[in-house]
């Protein structure tokens, strides 16, 4: 081979065969994609909802692809319920390299009408949650000295948006965290990054999407001049979750379109036609 013609990437560096991913919230949406994108680059799957039967269809839909997929019970906000999952996996599989922390929910109200009851849901099923799942599993990474730790955050984790206080309070922790878990855990050989996706529509957000002006607002918002579609994110879930990402930790990497790039415009016309700022 000519010494001096570069190889090019060594797409082994994606793959995820032999290794075992648990994804949160996995019964629809973000998470069900996310873990259809792991496996589908080689990955067995540790699924997780708050009721199996939920998962059923998923299921057989991985194992069609010739990758094992192994439902558990998982209410993210009780902490039995953590520790039963992380026995009930640890006893299954005997190491656990890929964790996505992805089960999540919102409120969106104006900040005068969050009750005490709203700021604890979306608080402890967002933040709290991230640390323990990941407390819990990174136990058996520490001993198997590797684990990458995906934890879902959002354009919120940088961003403040009216009407998403507790949301972007919750975020903006995740981001936080994962710097804090990528310091403390990165001599143990885990990652710790935070995927922060922009605007998807799922079951989530459903409501805003039947909206045509705010579709058009939040279109004129970004750059790129469209809505995620969740295939958008496939690369980052599996870049973040392979050996590719090996010397990457604590950062938050935001899949956006650039809606991130700038809350609004110096012009009302092209930006490139002038400015005034
Ligand atoms: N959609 C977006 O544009 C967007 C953008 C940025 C970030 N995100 C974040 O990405 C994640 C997925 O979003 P999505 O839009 O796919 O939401 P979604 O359709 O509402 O799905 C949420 C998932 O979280 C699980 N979940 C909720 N509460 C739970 C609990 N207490 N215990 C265990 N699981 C729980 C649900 O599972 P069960 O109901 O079956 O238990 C479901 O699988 C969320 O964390 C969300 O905040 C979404």
């Amino acid at each position: 081979m000519n010494p001096h013609v570069h190889p090019g990437p060594d797409t082994a560096l994606f793959d995820l065969s032999g290794q075992v991913a648990l994804v949160t919230g996995a019964s629809r949406g973000l998470g069900q994609h996310f873990a259809r994108a792991l496996a589908l680059a080689g990955a067995d799957l540790i699924l997780t909802s708050r009721r199996t039967d939920n998962l059923a269809p998923f299921v057989a839909e991985i194992e069609s692809l010739g990758r094992r997929a192994h439902p558990v019970a998982l209410d993210v906000r009780d902490q039995a319920s953590i520790l039963s999952m992380a026995e009930q996996v640890h006893a299954a599989f005997p190491q656990i390299h890929i964790l996505v922390n992805n089960a999540g929910c919102n409120v969106r109200k104006p900040a005068l009408d969050v009750t005490w009851d709203d700021w604890n849901l979306v608080l402890d099923t967002n933040l709290r949650s991230t640390f323990f799942v990941a407390q819990a599993i990174a136990r058996g990474m520490v001993q198997h000295r590797y684990g990458r730790i995906i934890n879902i955050g959002s354009v919120t984790s940088v961003f403040g948006y009216a009407g998403l206080a507790p949301y972007g309070a919750s975020r903006g922790g995740v981001r936080q965290l994962t710097m804090s878990l990528a310091d403390d855990w990165g001599p143990h050989g885990i990652t710790v990054n935070c995927l922060a996706p922009g605007w998807f529509r799922t079951a989530q957000n459903q409501v805003l999407y039947e909206n045509q002006a705010w579709v058009d607002y939040l279109v004129d918002r970004i750059p790129v001049k469209r809505p995620g579609d969740v295939h958008d994110l496939d690369g980052a879930i599996v870049f973040l979750a392979s050996e590719s990402s090996r010397y990457i930790t604590g950062q938050t990497l935001l899949v956006d379109g650039g809606i991130s790039t700038g809350a609004m415009r110096a012009t009302v016309s092209h930006p490139s036609k002038g400015s005034n700022s």
